[in-house]
């Protein structure tokens, strides 16, 4: 059974739901999948595994460091095997794709690594789990974009558009099945 590696990077939570959603979809096709948040102390290493998946969001403009410093010290590992990474921000979420491609390319001048496949998933609007200054705060750069992103602070907004994540899920686990005939 073909052993693959997801490892993600979350502040308020949606890329931990998506790395898990994406692990029970590769579940599904048969391969033994391990889920590692890199906040947890046991860093998991890439090598021994088939694939790996890396997931990160933006905030303030940028991938998470700890997920830039994975990638980093990993990066031999990396390059040696099926390798995807997903980003999770809200300029994916529709108001600025070209601004979501944006942080991964600085993502990968950064790492220097080049993932086999990339995913631009919107994350969430989570005002609820803000402090009251960085929410307000938030409501006004999401005023100042286009589209229609929520505004109503006392809730949270979720974007992530589950149908593209399956889909991306589904073709990493096609290609390691490819890679294995
Ligand atoms: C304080 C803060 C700053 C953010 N900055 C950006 C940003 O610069 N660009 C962007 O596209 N999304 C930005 N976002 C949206 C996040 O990428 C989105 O909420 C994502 O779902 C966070 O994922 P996480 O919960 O896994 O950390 C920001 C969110 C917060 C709370």
């Amino acid at each position: 059974m073909s052993k693959v590696l997801v490892v993600y990077s979350t502040h308020e939570g949606q890329t931990a739901k998506i790395a898990h959603f994406i692990a029970e979809i590769l579940r599904g096709h048969g391969l033994e999948v391990t889920v590692s948040d890199l906040k947890d102390p046991a860093e998991p290493v890439p090598s021994g595994y088939d694939g790996v998946m890396v997931g990160g969001s933006v905030h303030g403009g940028k991938h998470d460091k700890r997920v830039v410093d994975y990638v980093r010290k990993n990066l031999d590992a990396l390059a040696g095997a099926p390798s995807a990474f997903f980003s999770v921000s809200l300029a994916a979420a529709g108001h600025d794709i070209e601004e979501a491609e944006g942080h991964v390319e600085r993502f990968e001048e950064q790492t220097g690594w080049r993932p086999g496949r990339i995913g631009l998933f919107g994350g969430g609007l989570p005002y609820t789990h803000l402090n009251f200054v960085m929410r307000y705060m938030m409501k006004k750069i999401v005023q100042s974009k286009p589209g229609d992103l929520g505004t109503d602070v006392s809730r949270d907004y979720v974007y992530t558009e589950w149908d593209g994540v399956r889909q991306f899920a589904e073709d990493f686990a096609a290609g390691l099945e490819k890679a294995a005939r």
